[in-house]
């Protein structure tokens, strides 16, 4: 097992139950299996490391959506491609969609990983399998009885309370499994919810609040409320994309203050360890990309027919047809987080999500080689130009995250055998 030259510093769970002391590994020194415990607890401190070295080096690891066989391929290939570090997630919906759940997604995720670290000579571990937006206890468990080296509870809906409570369950179920914990805490308010802008900041994650949390629950990462929202709309026409850099700085202060570690130390001490903080709702949203999916627009020949014979014949409600034809003309909106303003939450941010735009290249590609081959039928020839699309997207992020080439220093053993 290669050793890498982190800080001595120690990770241990300070959300102590009676029965289980905290586990205290420190990092840098041989965690060489000695017990069942010991094999959970190198396995969390090996996640806990991965997500904390972006903080000390200066990047950012992009955090990737999949919902299906070409996008794993696609995110996967690009990270030992550009020998970046990569968590690979899966969200809820995309559980749904698979029809053997989580299972697939560790079945896929482990192949491809074996075979494309094989494939490109890259460090395996340094590409992960995260459960994104887990939504109860239950989906944490499933996914951590899977084999996810990390899973999200998401309880940000409910009261500080019921989250605190929430996560704690899937926080001490993941811990004793040696599975990292990422909760959330402040809304993600988007311009589709109806938000207005000037209240947008009731929802943004309050720094005080958030080092209670992490207190309380013992929770590995945190997800955050910064000014980002999902989707591809994230501003109004008339509000500047900001992500609130301030409070970020504050709430990863503050969180780090609380750690048992920080204890007596201070910030400039080599020692302190740094906590991770997630962005989540990070898509860029680019106009060109939305314009070249509003290219391909496919409109339902029935509307099309109605279209043409209104203005061939002036019959029909063209009130009616114009509504109708609204939310085609409407999908080349978009208003995302300028990828200019990725680097100033480098030091901040160890993991920040993408989605959208992967949805919107994959859309973007297979409606184009449909256009230009329409009497093509074999899925291959669009699936493929959807997946060299989602790769393209995944090893750009790649780059403008300063992750690429960081994946080598992480050569330990794979807690998960590909
Ligand atoms: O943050 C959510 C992701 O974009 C996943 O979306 O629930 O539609 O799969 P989804
Ligand atoms: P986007 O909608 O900005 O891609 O956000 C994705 C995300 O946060 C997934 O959890
Ligand atoms: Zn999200």
């Amino acid at each position: 097992m290669e050793i890498h030259s982190f800080s001595p510093i120690s990770i241990q769970s300070y959300s102590k139950t009676k029965e289980e002391k905290p586990v205290s590994i420190p990092i840098g020194i041989n965690t060489d299996i000695v017990s069942f415990t010991g094999i959970h607890a190198s396995k969390l401190t090996k996640m806990t490391e991965f997500m904390t070295k972006p903080l000390i080096e200066k990047y950012t690891i992009p955090a990737l959506n999949i919902n299906n066989m070409e996008s794993a391929e696609a995110v996967i290939e690009a990270a030992f491609k550009t020998q970046s570090p990569l968590i690979v997630q899966v969200s809820a919906g995309a559980r749904d969609y698979a029809k053997g759940g989580e299972k697939t997604f560790v079945a896929m995720f482990k192949t491809l990983r074996s075979e494309l670290s094989k494939k490109y000579g890259g460090a395996a571990d340094s590409v992960r399998l995260h459960l994104d937006h887990g939504e109860d206890f239950k989906v944490c468990k499933d996914c951590v009885d899977a084999g996810f080296d990390s899973v999200m509870i998401d309880a940000s809906k409910h009261s500080f309370e019921e989250n605190v409570a929430i996560t704690k369950q899937a926080v001490d179920y993941a811990h004793k499994r040696g599975v990292f914990v990422e909760a959330e805490l402040g809304r993600l308010a988007g311009v589709e919810d109806k938000i207005r802008v000037q209240s947008k900041d009731a929802a943004f994650t309050d720094p005080l609040e958030a080092a209670e949390f992490v207190r309380l629950t013992g929770c590995d990462s945190l997800a955050v409320s910064v000014g980002t929202s999902h989707g591809a709309v994230k501003y109004a026409d008339d509000e500047k994309p900001r992500i609130d850099t301030r409070r970020l700085r504050k709430i990863k202060r503050e969180i780090e203050k609380i750690l048992p570690e920080n204890q007596g130390k201070k910030p400039s001490d080599q020692t302190w360890r740094q906590f991770p903080i997630v962005l989540h709702g990070a898509s860029s949203a680019p106009k060109e990309l939305f314009k070249e999916l509003n290219e391909f627009l496919v409109v339902p020949r029935k509307l099309t027919s109605k279209i043409m014979t209104q203005l061939i014949t002036g019959k029909g409600n063209g009130e009616k047809i114009a509504e109708e034809l609204l939310p085609y003309l409407q999908m080349a909106k978009s208003k995302g987080v300028p990828e200019r303003i990725y680097s100033s939450v480098t030091g901040l941010v160890a993991k920040l999500n993408v989605d959208t735009d992967l949805r919107a290249k994959v859309t973007a590609n297979i409606k184009k080689t449909m256009a230009e081959n329409p009497t093509n039928i074999d899925p291959r020839k669009y699936n493929k130009a959807g997946r060299s699309g989602q790769s393209e997207i995944a090893a750009h992020k790649m780059e403008v995250l300063n992750s690429a080439g960081k994946s080598t220093g992480i050569k330990t053993k794979l807690d998960i055998q590909g």
